[in-house]
């Protein structure tokens, strides 16, 4: 081993570092909303279909790559298979996206830090429905407000990657996540007992196919990988600090059933309380926002305080899975600046806040970009990259580097069994099917 390069520890601790950095925004703020705007139960159905048959594969393969290259992703693929500029363009393109979702991923980020303020206060303890939809529309659309919250959370996250002192919130995020994971499980007993909310279960239950259509495979596939971290080369980087003993299969697996749980249960947790709130499921982007705070509004009628700290932890702890993710965003920005220019670590954390906290400003402001720029980085950069990354293990690595890969020369006796079904699923199936809904989603 070269010793220079830091390896994660344990298998629980590969799943724990790349299950830290696809829960996130993700899973309780973005995945709710797309079932919302994308028919309810079909949309959950594509969604699952979408993780095990595609993402999967994809998950594998991006590991596979940063392990044998022991690279992040701007260079990975280029050291693997040196001479072409073409798979470096790829790496810069994937840097790019990154740093694109970045700069909304702030914005909501902004918004939970000021709904954590709020919870401070007290403030949605026995408000009615109408009352706390108010306080979303007029928080997101007050000039200064979204904007200020923006870019503290921008700032608190860059500073903590400036100064190196990732470990602390790191650790903080072990205790926050489960934390997240458990008073998720205690609002949805809150929320399936609001009057009205067997609406919402049955929306999530109940799929109605005839929704679905090319956008919604494509708006499917792209939450998949965005929830799994996938498509922008997070987990090649993060692959090449995987260990050269550990199961590929396994990690992947682990991470992808964590993440799909959390994802779910956030979505039973919501949807049943937008239905008796009477919001609107095709709200969009605040569906969170308007309904979280009526189930801890309903909380509080009997005991304020409880809803007043239910609600405080719960956003603390959306804000701390939103900063790892967000932190691990602006390290794959501030790794490329290093490497490719030099520049230091300060340097670069100054310029990439100047740029997506600039292009966050703008996505505050003009909800008309936060959406283009949403649905072009999930629905096409993340669809385009994973794409590339499937080609590249496929077509260009020799198959036998994949399979000593993913058996570890011969060692994981079932992978070796299921190697062929693997790279099946690896050389064909993703890279026909990611293409076939890339194009569809422009057609239908
Ligand atoms: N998966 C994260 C979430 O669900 C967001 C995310 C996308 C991410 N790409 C990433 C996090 C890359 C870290 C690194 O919120």
């Amino acid at each position: 081993m070269s010793g220079k390069k830091e390896r994660f520890g344990s298998r629980t601790a590969v799943i724990m570092a790349m299950a830290g950095s696809a829960i996130g925004l993700g899973n309780i703020w973005r995945f709710p909303y797309m079932v919302g705007e994308h028919g309810g139960a079909a949309f959950i159905v594509m969604y699952l279909l979408a993780t095990l048959l595609l993402s999967l594969p994809v998950f594998i393969t991006e590991v596979t790559i940063g392990r044998r290259s022991r690279k992040g992703a701007f260079s990975a693929m280029s050291e693997l298979h040196p001479g072409h500029r073409i798979w470096e363009f790829v790496g810069l393109l994937a840097v790019i996206v990154s740093l694109l979702i970045n700069s909304y991923y702030c914005v909501i980020g902004g918004w939970s830090l000021d709904f954590l303020l709020r919870s401070c206060a007290a403030s949605f303890v026995r408000m009615s429905p109408s009352e706390v939809t108010s306080v979303f529309s007029q928080m997101s659309s007050s000039r200064w407000e979204p904007v200020v919250m923006h870019l503290s959370f921008m700032g608190i996250s860059t500073f903590i990657v400036a100064h190196g002192v990732k470990a602390g919130i790191e650790k903080f995020s072990k205790i926050s996540i489960p934390a997240l994971f458990f008073l998720i499980i205690v609002m949805i007993f809150y929320s399936v007992t609001l009057p009205g909310a067997s609406e919402g279960l049955k929306y999530l239950v109940k799929p109605d196919f005839s929704q679905v259509n090319g956008e919604t495979m494509a708006y499917a596939l792209g939450q998949s990988f965005y929830s799994l971290s996938l498509g922008m080369g997070a987990i090649i980087t993060y692959g090449s600090y995987v260990h050269k003993e550990e199961d590929i299969v396994v990690s992947g697996a682990g991470t992808a059933v964590f993440d799909l749980t959390f994802a779910i249960l956030a979505g039973f947790a919501i949807m049943p309380a937008v239905f008796a709130a009477g919001i609107e499921p095709g709200a969009g982007p605040g569906l969170i926002f308007q309904s979280v705070p009526y189930i801890f509004s309903s909380m509080g009628e009997e005991v304020p305080v409880i809803s007043a700290a239910v609600s405080f932890i719960f956003f603390l702890a959306i804000v701390v899975a939103a900063m790892t993710s967000c932190i691990s965003l602006i390290e794959v920005g501030v790794t490329f600046l290093g490497e490719k220019f030099n520049l230091s670590r300060k340097k670069s954390c100054c310029l990439l806040f100047v740029l997506c906290g600039g292009l966050g400003i703008v996505c505050s402001l003009q909800p008309s970009v936060f959406d283009s720029l949403d649905w072009f980085c999930s629905n096409v950069m993340l669809l385009v990259l994973a794409f590339c990354f499937v080609v590249f293990a496929g077509f260009v690595m020799k198959k036998e580097d994949v399979r000593e890969e993913i058996t570890n020369a011969g060692a994981k006796p079932l992978n070796v069994r299921l190697f062929n079904v693997i790279y099946f699923q690896i050389k064909w199936i993703a890279p026909i099917a990611i293409a076939v809904i890339l194009v569809t989603n422009f057609i239908l």
